[in-house]
């Protein structure tokens, strides 16, 4: 029996996060954004000094790390998180300690539990291939570097980020990101097998939720 997850994976700044919380929102199913657990993990790491490197050190910030998701807002033991982990800086740092396979498989069971609320839209790299194998839908969203660095650019640039990196700069960081998280060992960035490719490039956000919509009352809610 299938779950009724919609698993939304793809590499940085395909547009995974805006598309899964609109999907989620027509669905009425509960949104999960994975990265947001990396990239708080990355953060507390980062106030307590251990370093990103140290798996043991990690593991153990992981047993005492409390998160919470309200609406968009997320908390780490009580500390309202929500900007402090979008910077760039994080978001290298969650892809580093993503990498030890002892933090992927302390935060399986964590990310597992959110399909025991109801229909769940999970976005990350490996919802797919290993946190939610038996997913309803399984989408892979891909975009050109250029589309990628242009929408993280005015990302950046709505929520006041100065200074304001340039797009070719922005480019590498992807690229840079997108090469550790295909070739790390546990849980690479990879299409599922049985996954739908969706190429965002020159799509629209409603023409992109639109079609994922349409593909979720196929398979889950018909
Ligand atoms: O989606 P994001 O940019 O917030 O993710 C930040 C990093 O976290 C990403 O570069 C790799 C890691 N990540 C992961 O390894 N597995 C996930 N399911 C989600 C994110």
């Amino acid at each position: 029996m299938k779950k009724r997850v919609v698993a939304i994976d793809g590499p940085a700044g395909s547009g995974k996060s805006t598309v899964a919380r609109l999907v989620a929102k027509r669905l009425g199913f509960i949104y999960l954004d994975t990265g947001a657990i990396y990239r708080s993990l990355a953060w507390l790491a980062q106030r307590k000094g251990v370093s990103w490197g140290d798996e043991e050190g990690l593991a153990r910030l992981c047993r005492e790390m409390e998160i919470g998701f309200e609406g968009d807002r997320v908390f780490v033991n009580g500390e309202d998180v929500t900007s402090k982990i979008r910077t760039e800086e994080m978001g290298q740092g969650a892809s580093v300690v993503s990498a030890h396979s002892k933090i992927r498989e302390s935060l399986l069971a964590l990310q597992r539990d959110f399909a025991l609320k109801g229909g769940l839209v999970a976005e990350g790299r490996d919802m797919g291939t290993v946190v939610f194998p038996d997913a309803a839908l399984k989408v892979f969203l891909v975009a050109s570097v250029e589309e990628r660095a242009r929408r993280r650019w005015v990302e950046l640039k709505e929520r006041g980020v100065s200074p304001l990196p340039s797009l070719e700069e922005i480019g590498d960081m992807i690229c840079q990101r997108d090469l550790q998280d295909s070739n790390r060992k546990t849980a690479p960035l990879k299409k599922a097998h049985d996954a739908v490719e969706l190429d965002t490039t020159g799509l629209s956000i409603p023409q992109v939720v639109e079609r994922i919509v349409g593909w979720a009352r196929e398979r889950i809610q018909s």
